[in-house]
């Protein structure tokens, strides 16, 4: 029998994270070598870039199904629910106003204007996303990019002393706290409780191979057990030493690029465009985590983010 010769070629992108991926047709059946080639590949370099796969949504979420079973999205108004539950619409065309584009002004965007800051996808959630899926459908010729870094290299590049000093620490992640940043009322009352407070580990390990991670981004609120001040601070100062300009892999998109990434050791942030002018069409999918970082899931009082300060956190 004919051994399965595997075309796929894997070439790095950038020093800290990413690769692009060649040969292969993520449209079509996937052999099981292709696939794991893929699969190791993405457990290697966190990010993996593949152009020119018009894919239907139907194509998508069947490749995506391939690492594990798909999350459903959130109750929001970033989401129009036109689309199968799987899939996240990001796009700046009206649907309700005959395909007319939104600004920024329009409140579903200022909504999505939370994906530009960095973020992991879903870390606000009991359990965190795995790996996203971004096709680009319709891509603006100038802005519009999408930014990652590697929380394993900034892992890797801590001192000794500070390494220690999130040993076994849980960070506190809320989108009602990410999203108030952004502006207020963003969530009507209900979808709030449907939001409460989630603990996740800071330092979290890739099943696969060992390799370590911090675990921050937007969503990430304080550090349980510490000064809210000082959580503050060691979050920042995370962030800063996770997000340096030389640390970043800046995706500019062109159409039907497939852009997946690793959102257990990485973050990433969408780029501004002049959204009255341009389209951009994005299609989402997500693989959903295999289960809690912390235990228990959730924070000990769900408070919806209305400025309450919780419990323990010592202001
Ligand atoms: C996402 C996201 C940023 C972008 O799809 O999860 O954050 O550039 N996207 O659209
Ligand atoms: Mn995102």
């Amino acid at each position: 029998m004919a051994e399965t010769v595997s075309r796929v070629a894997v070439t790095p992108i950038h020093p800290c994270l990413g690769a692009r991926v060649e040969g292969v047709d993520l449209a079509g059946p996937l052999d099981e070598v292709t696939f794991q080639r893929i699969f190791d590949a993405f457990q290697e370099y966190s990010v993996l870039v593949f152009q020119d796969q018009r894919l239907t949504d139907e194509q998508q979420m069947t490749f995506s199904r391939r690492f594990g079973p798909l999350e459903t999205t959130i109750n929001s108004i970033g989401q129009e629910r036109r689309l199968h539950p799987n899939l996240v619409d990001l796009s700046n065309i009206d649907p309700r106003r005959d395909g007319r584009l939104m600004g920024w002004d329009d409140r579903r965007m200022l909504y999505q204007s939370g994906n530009q800051l960095w973020h992991t996808d879903s870390s606000f959630k009991p359990v965190p996303a795995m790996a996203s899926l971004l096709s680009g459908r319709e891509v603006p010729a100038v802005g519009g990019e999408t930014e990652f870094v590697s929380m394993r290299h900034a892992y890797a590049t801590l001192p000794e002393e500070t390494r220690r000093r999130l040993e076994g620490r849980v960070v506190v992640h809320s989108i009602l706290y990410s999203r108030s940043t952004i502006a207020k009322g963003l969530f009507d009352p209900e979808q709030e409780r449907e939001q409460p407070p989630v603990r996740q580990a800071l330092v979290r390990a890739n099943p696969v191979n060992g390799r370590k991670s911090v675990y921050i981004g937007s969503h990430a609120w304080y550090v349980e057990g510490m000064d809210y001040d000082e959580s503050c601070s060691l979050l920042d100062e995370l962030l800063a030493h996770t997000t340096r300009p030389e640390h970043v892999y800046q995706h500019r998109w062109h159409a039907w690029d497939l852009v997946m990434w690793d959102n257990r050791c990485v973050l990433h942030r969408g780029r501004p465009w002049d959204a009255t002018l341009h389209r951009r069409v994005m299609r989402r999918t997500t693989v959903a985590g295999e289960g809690p970082t912390a235990d228990p899931p959730f924070a000990s009082r769900s408070v919806a983010w209305d400025g309450i300060i919780p419990e323990g956190v010592g202001l």
